[in-house]
């Protein structure tokens, strides 16, 4: 993986094998949503109407990660119901990530509440997160586990997670994780192997690798237990899933669409689990393994 500077810099997600392929040009806020440059250069929507109107535009460009109707009403719901709960660990993680170059990868504040949430409505105590980036929904998670509770956190790249470590240790929540450096696929088949692990976990959490996500779809099915959940980040990918193939976007977000619609259409037609598609940030699948 590239090495990290933090700077005012550009975000540049990766696609496959490491490569960040596109350098698309980002003005990222406190909470990590950016406001994106497409791949002809200019701002979706863009911007002769007045501020308004351009901000308005900037919150529904192809790379914003909230579907709502405008950043004024996204704002709303941080000030009014987030940002007064979160915790200090969090707040300061989060004004960490909003620096990061690739800041537009964080899991958003309002998702990190709901998978808070989530994970204490279903008194889960065993779970999985693949994709960990500098961990704010990793310490979401940790925050709302049980003190015997434990994530295995998976991830590519080690470097953005010793970033954000220093927020679990404030939270005294780090001798939760067993954190698993490398791809995921491989350390989800080494837990597979283990028959102990077959229906172990109440709640695995999938924020990766787009591309790879069918792929563990059939390995997470085996370990999560019937009636725990898998859920699936951005799946209405920015709201591209309904955008047509001339439309301008950014290049990773266009080389991931067809991955994210491929999923969607398994996910729908699984006998082996219930969904929820909510449209918190951009989409989230909850999977209830049902058999
Ligand atoms: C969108 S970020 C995760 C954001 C994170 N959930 C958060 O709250 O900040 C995606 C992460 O997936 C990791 N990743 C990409 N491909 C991977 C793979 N094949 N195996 C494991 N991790 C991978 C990247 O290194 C990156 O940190």
């Amino acid at each position: 993986m590239v090495s990290v500077e933090f700077s005012d810099g550009v975000a540049t997600p990766m696609i496959p094998n490491g490569q960040a392929k596109s350098k698309p040009s980002t003005h990222a806020t406190a909470n990590g949503n950016v406001g994106a440059v497409l791949e002809n250069g200019h701002a979706n929507g863009s911007s002769s109407n007045g501020k308004a109107k351009e901000e308005a535009s900037k919150h529904q460009t192809l790379g914003h990660k909230s579907l709502l109707k405008s950043d004024a009403l996204y704002q709303y719901l941080l000030e009014t119901s987030v940002y007064p709960r979160e915790p200090a660990s969090l707040r300061g993680l989060r004004e960490l990530t909003a620096k990061h170059p690739w800041n537009i990868m964080t899991t958003s504040p309002d998702e990190g509440q709901f998978l808070s949430m989530l994970v204490k409505i279903m008194n889960a105590k065993n779970t999985i997160e693949i994709g960990v980036f500098t961990g704010y929904s990793l310490l979401s998670t940790a925050l709302a586990l049980p003190e015997d509770g434990k994530i295995i956190a998976m991830d590519i790249d080690r470097s953005n997670y010793d970033l954000g470590f220093p927020f679990l240790q404030e939270a005294g929540v780090d001798h939760k994780i067993d954190f698993r450096e490398g791809p995921a696929l491989a350390t989800l088949d080494e837990l597979v192997q283990n028959n102990k692990n077959h229906g172990f976990f109440d709640f695995i959490f999938i924020d990766a690798d787009k591309n790879n996500y069918l792929n563990y779809h059939e390995r997470v099915m085996q370990l999560v237990k019937i009636g725990g959940i898998i859920g699936y980040d951005n799946t209405l990918w920015n709201g591209a899933v309904v955008a047509s193939d001339d439309e301008p976007m950014r290049k990773y977000v266009r080389f991931y669409k067809d991955f994210v619609k491929e999923l969607n259409k398994v996910l729908a037609a699984d006998p082996r689990i219930e969904i929820s598609h909510i449209s918190i940030s951009d989409g989230i699948t909850l999977c209830r393994r049902i058999v």
